[in-house]
This record gives structure tokens, sequence and C-alpha cells, in this order.
């Protein structure tokens, strides 16, 4: 078997989260993740079965007609939906050992929730991070967990659904992170928001609000432009550019 060595800040955190993901795409049609195959605590990384013949859903997604988007739009939707089910069987916070860090104001104005609805994030549910072919789209990779707070904003472990949903949301929107830019016409955006938060709500039996996970998406952007305008980083026209039209559509 093919393998590949990751290192992460936290191998060990990263290695359980990998196990609990392969053991729930074992359960699924939809998509699969990686097996891991050993954890080096020392030397900061995993090792990890390699996936052959399949690229990031960012590289396919521009090639891709409107049929194909929106088949992998819903395939997404129903592997995080599925994900998210397999996950809250487990005490998360037992496996993995790591403390919940609570997130400032991100869900805020969103509706209720109860604590028992609440999953283990992936935690960086992006583009980059769901792998597929063009001519398959009903079957995706899911890989590279976040195990740690991510990187642009602290959030807990265990959150609300919608957080994954908005990240990939976000990613749609092309500014988030701005180097996954789709070249889809901004008018397929919107159905492929809704397929995905549809097929998310099908494969768990659950009530997703469009409008909830539309008002993380936004906070989730402003998080990124403000942690990718810290001083001590250059930021590009180009993605101001892209960080502005997304503002000036949503406005
Ligand atoms: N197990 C795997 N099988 C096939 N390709 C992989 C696998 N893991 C990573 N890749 C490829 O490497 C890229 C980066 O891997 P990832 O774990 O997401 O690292 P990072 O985001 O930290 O750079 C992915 O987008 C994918 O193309
Ligand atoms: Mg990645």
């Amino acid at each position: 078997m093919r393998t590949f060595h990751k290192t992460c800040s936290d191998p060990e955190a990263a290695y359980r989260k990998y196990e609990l993901m392969h053991q729930a795409s074992l359960q699924s049609d939809a998509f699969s993740s990686p097996r891991p195959v050993s954890l080096d605590v020392a030397a900061g990384s995993i090792e990890l079965e390699w996936i052959s013949d399949v690229r990031p859903v960012s590289e396919i997604l521009p090639g891709a007609n409107l049929e194909c988007a929106l088949g992998l739009s819903k395939t997404i939707g129903r592997s995080l939906g599925e994900l998210h089910d397999s996950w809250q069987m487990i005490n998360v916070e037992a496996v993995l050992d790591l403390p919940g860090i609570t997130e400032p104001g991100i869900f805020d104005n969103l509706g209720p929730i109860d604590e028992q609805d609440l999953v283990l994030g992936h935690g960086d549910f992006g583009l980059g991070n769901i792998l597929g072919q063009i001519d398959d789209p009903s079957h995706v990779v899911i890989i590279d967990p976040e195990p740690a707070p991510f990187l642009t904003l602290p959030t807990a472990f265990r959150t609300r659904p919608e957080l994954d949903l908005a990240h990939f949301c976000s990613c749609l929107e092309g500014v988030f992170p701005v180097r996954y830019y789709p070249v889809h016409h901004w008018r397929a955006l919107g159905k492929l928001r809704t397929e995905l938060i549809e097929a998310y709500g099908t494969a768990r039996s659950v009530d997703i609000d469009h409008g909830d996970v539309h008002r993380v998406t936004l906070r989730l952007v402003s998080a990124f432009a403000h942690w990718l305008t810290r001083p001590e980083r250059k930021f590009s026209n180009r993605m101001l550019g892209r960080f502005l039209a997304f503002r000036s559509r949503n406005s």
C-alpha cells in the first residue's frame, strides 16, 4: 500500500481524528477517507494511506459543468452529514482528550440549538480537503481534519453543524481561502449552496436554516479577511479585490 507522511502541529490528535473519519467512511457510499497507518509523535507526523486518481475539488470545480458541480455539492453535503452523524455517536472529548474552546460571536443571532445536536466539526472543510474525480461526482475523499482550533478563528471541537457547512460555502464564494477561487459563474453559487445544505439535511434528517449558514459564512469570511490583513502579512490587490467583490454581493 502506498502511503505518505503528513506533518502536523498536533499529530496525535490528527491521527485520532483521521481514525474516526476513516471508520465513518467505511459505512458510506458517498465518501471515503485515507486509513491512518502510523503515528510518530517525536517527528510530528502521521503516515496515511495514499488515495490515487483523485484531485482536490478546488481543481475540479473550475473545469466542471454545472451538472457535475451540483452533483459534487450534493455528495459533499451528504458526506458531511454522515460524518457528523457518526461522530455524534462518540464521546469526542474522551477520544481526542482535548479541551473545547469557545468561539467569539460566530454563532450570535442564530436559531437556538440543543447541546445534544452539536457535532464534532471537521474543522477545515474546504475545497482543498475534499478530493474527487471529474467523471464521478457521486463519491469524494475527505482528508485533513483539523484537530486544533482553526488558524483564523478559534472554534470549539464540539460545535454547531453550521460551521463546516459555512466553511465550505465560504470557499465556494472564492474568498476563504482566497486561493481556491472557482471560475464558476456567480449565478451558480446559490444552487451549489442550496444543494449542499439540502443534501446535508437529508442525510441527517435535520432541518438546517440556510440563513443561519449564510450568517456564519459572512463571519468566517470577515475573520479570514482580518487574519489575512494582519500587519505582518502582505495583502495583495488581487485578494483585496475578491474580498471587496464578496462584500458588495452580500451587502
Ligand atoms: N491520503 C491522500 N491521498 C491522496 N492525496 C492526498 C492525500 N492526502 C493529501 N493529499 C493531497 O495533498 C494535498 C494536501 O494535503 P493536506 O493533508 O490537505 O495538507 P495541507 O492542507 O496541510 O497542505 C491535498 O489537497 C491532496 O491533493
Ligand atoms: Mg489540506
